[in-house]
């Protein structure tokens, strides 16, 4: 009777998304000792051994509250950007419900660049010099007489394309044609800013208001091809954590960044209460913000979070509910992981193609495999997506990590993937 009674006192939780990153938020709560059941809408072939997947979209925001109340869900976490921005969190507080993630008003710091820009700049943090434009002619002028590279960003949500960096004056002109005139993402403006230079990492914080708790650091490879070549993609790789961010670079980024963004988000009027993602620069004139992501980064979130040793849903709650934050532990071993792509992506790729030995790597305790982009095709797992999976290795050090996640790879069969053999390499 008392087993009964325990499992009444567990949580059921409703992830929302269904990539790599939402496999590993499944993940981590299915190791805590207070969930009792994981839905996640819609999730993938990964994600169904470990929670039930749902089959409603990320942007279904009626439809999933409806469900979350239907089924009593006590929690709901959401991973993409595109729910928050369409305001799940707002939707789901009208209700009663509880959910983790920030506000439409605060994810706005991600949804867009130059209100980011205007926060940082009234708040003193670190980035980047720019101009905001809503005329083309104007920005043209601008650009004509500034020196290459060049940054040129959509004002709004753009997949991961809102950014193109320019070699030369005339290929800037048709991207500003593209994003200004011919209206390309939407009608929007663009942030024209300085090209920076240094290494780039990955600072996620747990955030409640003015209460910022970092999580460990990561780095991605966003580069499509091997020697950080070709086009920008969602993330090829990351690992953690980073030899080359010292305890003065961390406290740096702490103190003259994250908390003094999230502070001003609540004098804002906007506090923040969700995960707070800097993309944030080494730079030869010290750490600056490249961006903010209103949520769990993706690939980041699949190496960061099998190193988290607390319970991931009393930190949700302690978030949600606005109660005291237990410690957040985080284990010494290091953890490497390699996406593997569809061949073609980021443009265009074919989908369906089956994918073996996934069952063989299953019991092993160092690797983890994130299903990013998978569906079962009768019962057998294929490709349904650009990023398909994220094969992470865990080790004593980053190299055993880094050994043990290529072994994986290596056991995986697919005719129609591909992915970068060099993640790790400035720090192997
Ligand atoms: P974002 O979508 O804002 O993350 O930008 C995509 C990528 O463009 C970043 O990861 C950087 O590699 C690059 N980038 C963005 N802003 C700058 C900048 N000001 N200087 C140099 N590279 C940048
Ligand atoms: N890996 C970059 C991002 O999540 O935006």
């Amino acid at each position: 009777m008392q087993t009964v009674d325990v499992q009444a006192a567990k949580a059921k939780v409703l992830v929302v998304g269904g990539g790599g990153r939402c496999h590993a938020i499944v993940d981590a709560l299915s190791r805590s000792r207070l969930v009792s059941k994981i839905y996640c809408a819609p999730g993938n072939a990964g994600i169904s051994a470990q929670a039930e997947c749902v089959p409603l979209k990320d942007t279904q925001i009626g439809e999933l509250k409806q469900f979350a109340l239907d089924n009593s869900v006590d929690l709901t976490v959401v991973g993409p950007e595109a729910s928050l921005a369409l305001g799940i969190v707002d939707e789901f507080g009208k209700a009663g419900l509880r959910i983790f993630g920030p506000s439409k008003a605060a994810a706005t710091i991600e949804s867009s660049k130059d209100f980011a820009k205007r926060l940082m700049k009234k708040y003193d943090v670190p980035t980047a010099a720019y101009v905001t434009f809503e005329d083309y002619g104007k920005a043209v002028e601008y650009v004509r007489h500034h020196s290459m590279p060049v940054v040129l960003k959509y004002d709004g949500l753009a997949a991961g394309k809102g950014v193109v960096i320019p070699d030369s004056f005339t290929e800037a002109e048709a991207v500003l044609r593209e994003m200004l005139l011919d209206d390309m993402f939407g009608k929007g403006k663009v942030v024209i800013e300085d090209f920076l230079t240094g290494p780039e990492f990955s600072l996620m914080c747990f955030v409640d208001g003015e209460k910022v708790y970092p999580m460990a650091l990561s780095q991605d490879h966003k580069r499509a091809y091997e020697g950080d070549k070709g086009p920008n993609t969602g993330g090829m790789g990351a690992y953690s954590p980073l030899p080359f961010i010292s305890d003065e670079d961390m406290e740096y980024s702490m103190e003259k960044i994250m908390k003094p963004v999230a502070a001003g988000l609540v004098k804002e009027g906007c506090p923040f209460k969700g995960v707070l993602y800097g993309g944030l620069m080494k730079t030869p004139d010290g750490i600056k913000v490249i961006e903010f992501n209103c949520r769990f980064g993706d690939p980041e979130t699949e190496v960061v979070l099998p190193r988290l040793e607390s319970d991931i849903y009393e930190i949700f709650s302690s978030i949600v509910d606005g109660t005291p934050m237990p410690e957040i532990r985080w284990s010494d071993k290091a953890t490497m992981g390699f996406v593997m792509a569809s061949k073609g992506y980021p443009g265009h790729y074919d989908k369906g193609f089956g994918i073996r030995g996934l069952d063989a790597l299953e019991n092993n305790p160092d690797v983890r495999i994130y299903h990013m982009g998978t569906a079962f095709a009768d019962r057998t797992v294929v490709t349904s997506g650009g990023r398909v999976l994220m094969v992470v290795g865990s080790g004593k050090d980053l190299q055993e990590a880094h050994d043990k996640a290529l072994k994986a790879v290596g056991q995986i069969d697919c005719d129609n993937l591909f992915y970068r053999r060099d993640i790790g390499w400035r720090v192997l």
